[in-house]
């Protein structure tokens, strides 16, 4: 079996993070989301992995490489203007070959392993299975209307009117029928040949179509509630450990990560937290659900609920911060010169809430 990754998609929702980062890229508890993605893969025994890349093509090259880190081989496949997820489909067909397939959207992120469920597949003489979960409104979604039997009748990308809570989650399973499906098809009104429709071309033409249901948490990370949620879920599991340096005047909740080299020197971390590489946690409070990334500096300030990335300082803040998810970079400091103002250089699309 192999797996397909579709890592394309401009990532509107996420500006300004995404004028600098792939969306597969941005971290969550301090790991991309794709490399996440890819971990599921190879853990289900998979090493021969395509990622279909578009704009941010380069970064994710360069973030992943040939995949060594995981043990697998990674093979990039371009295409050339996000026209859909079978069009990614239709133009991988050179390396995927008559294997069976797992595809993954590369900014998803899900409860537990799915390993068993891939096995299951590879093993299985169904054309396709589909993970299918309950959310409240699934109307941005592709949406799953199964009989009485528990067969799939029919799929509907974004209905207005939702058939069913069953949203289709972004982890597909096939084989090489997918091919004449993708191919038969036409796009759609938002002019992308959808996998929703092609999938519904295999139920109509009598291909077997297992529906999975997922119970566990589920998270399109395409929007940054959606990030801090889904920072919240995967947090949700860290255990204790610190492979950094605490000292005697600081307090450690029990759900703390401390990556290496990090410091944390006369502060509070109340976990579920995690503390990247490297960084500096000096006079501080970190509360429950942040993820400070790798070289950060924390200093005098109060954080909680909220991710910060990379190589960012934050320095004398008396204002407790919260739910707020800062980038790589970026500075936040107290300004001792006079008047007593706010002084803001914010990219275009930034959101700042001022008391
Ligand atoms: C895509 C699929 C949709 C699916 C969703 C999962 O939507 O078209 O059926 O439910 O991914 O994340 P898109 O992200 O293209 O809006």
């Amino acid at each position: 079996m192999k797996g397909l990754i579709l890592s394309g998609g401009t990532g509107s929702r996420l500006r300004p993070f995404t004028y600098t980062n792939a969306k597969q890229l941005i971290p969550v508890a301090n790991k991309p989301v794709l490399f996440r993605v890819i971990e599921s893969i190879r853990d289900a025994g998979i090493s021969d992995i395509g990622i279909v890349i578009g704009g941010t093509g380069e970064q994710i090259r360069e973030a992943v490489g040939r995949g060594g880190r995981w043990g697998v081989n990674i093979t990039y496949i371009e295409q050339d203007a996000p026209l859909g997820l079978a069009h990614a489909v239709k133009i991988s067909r050179d390396f995927l070959g008559d294997d069976r397939f797992v595809m993954f959207l590369g900014d998803n992120v899900i409860e537990g392993g799915i390993s068993p469920l891939i096995a299951q597949f590879a093993d299985s003489d169904w054309n396709s299975q589909i993970v299918l979960t309950r959310i409240k409104d699934p109307r941005q979604y592709g949406v799953a209307e199964l009989g009485e039997n528990g067969r799939i009748v029919r799929l509907v990308e974004k209905p207005k009117q939702p058939p069913s809570d069953l949203a289709l989650v972004g982890i597909y399973m096939f084989d090489h029928h997918i091919f004449e499906a993708v191919n038969a098809i036409t796009p759609s009104w938002r002019g992308e040949l959808e996998i929703t429709d092609a999938i519904q071309w295999l139920v109509n033409s009598d291909y077997a179509v297992h529906p999975y249901i997922h119970r566990g948490w589920w998270i399109d990370t395409g929007k940054r509630e959606d990030m801090l949620e889904a920072n919240d879920l995967v947090l949700e599991e860290i255990e204790y450990i610190v492979d950094g340096y605490v000292d005697r005047d600081s307090q450690m909740g029990r759900r703390v990560a401390v990556q290496r080299g990090a410091e944390i020197i006369n502060s509070v971390v109340r976990g579920p937290a995690i503390i990247g590489e490297n960084s500096r946690i000096i006079n501080s409070y970190i509360g429950p659900f942040t993820s400070i990334g790798d070289n950060v500096v924390v200093e005098n300030s109060e954080i909680e609920h909220s991710m910060v990335l990379e190589n960012s300082e934050i320095r004398d803040i008396e204002a407790r911060i919260q739910d707020s998810l800062i980038g790589r970079n970026v500075k936040i400091t107290r300004s001792p010169i006079k008047p007593k103002a706010l002084k803001l250089a914010l990219g275009d699309n930034s959101q700042v809430g001022i008391l």
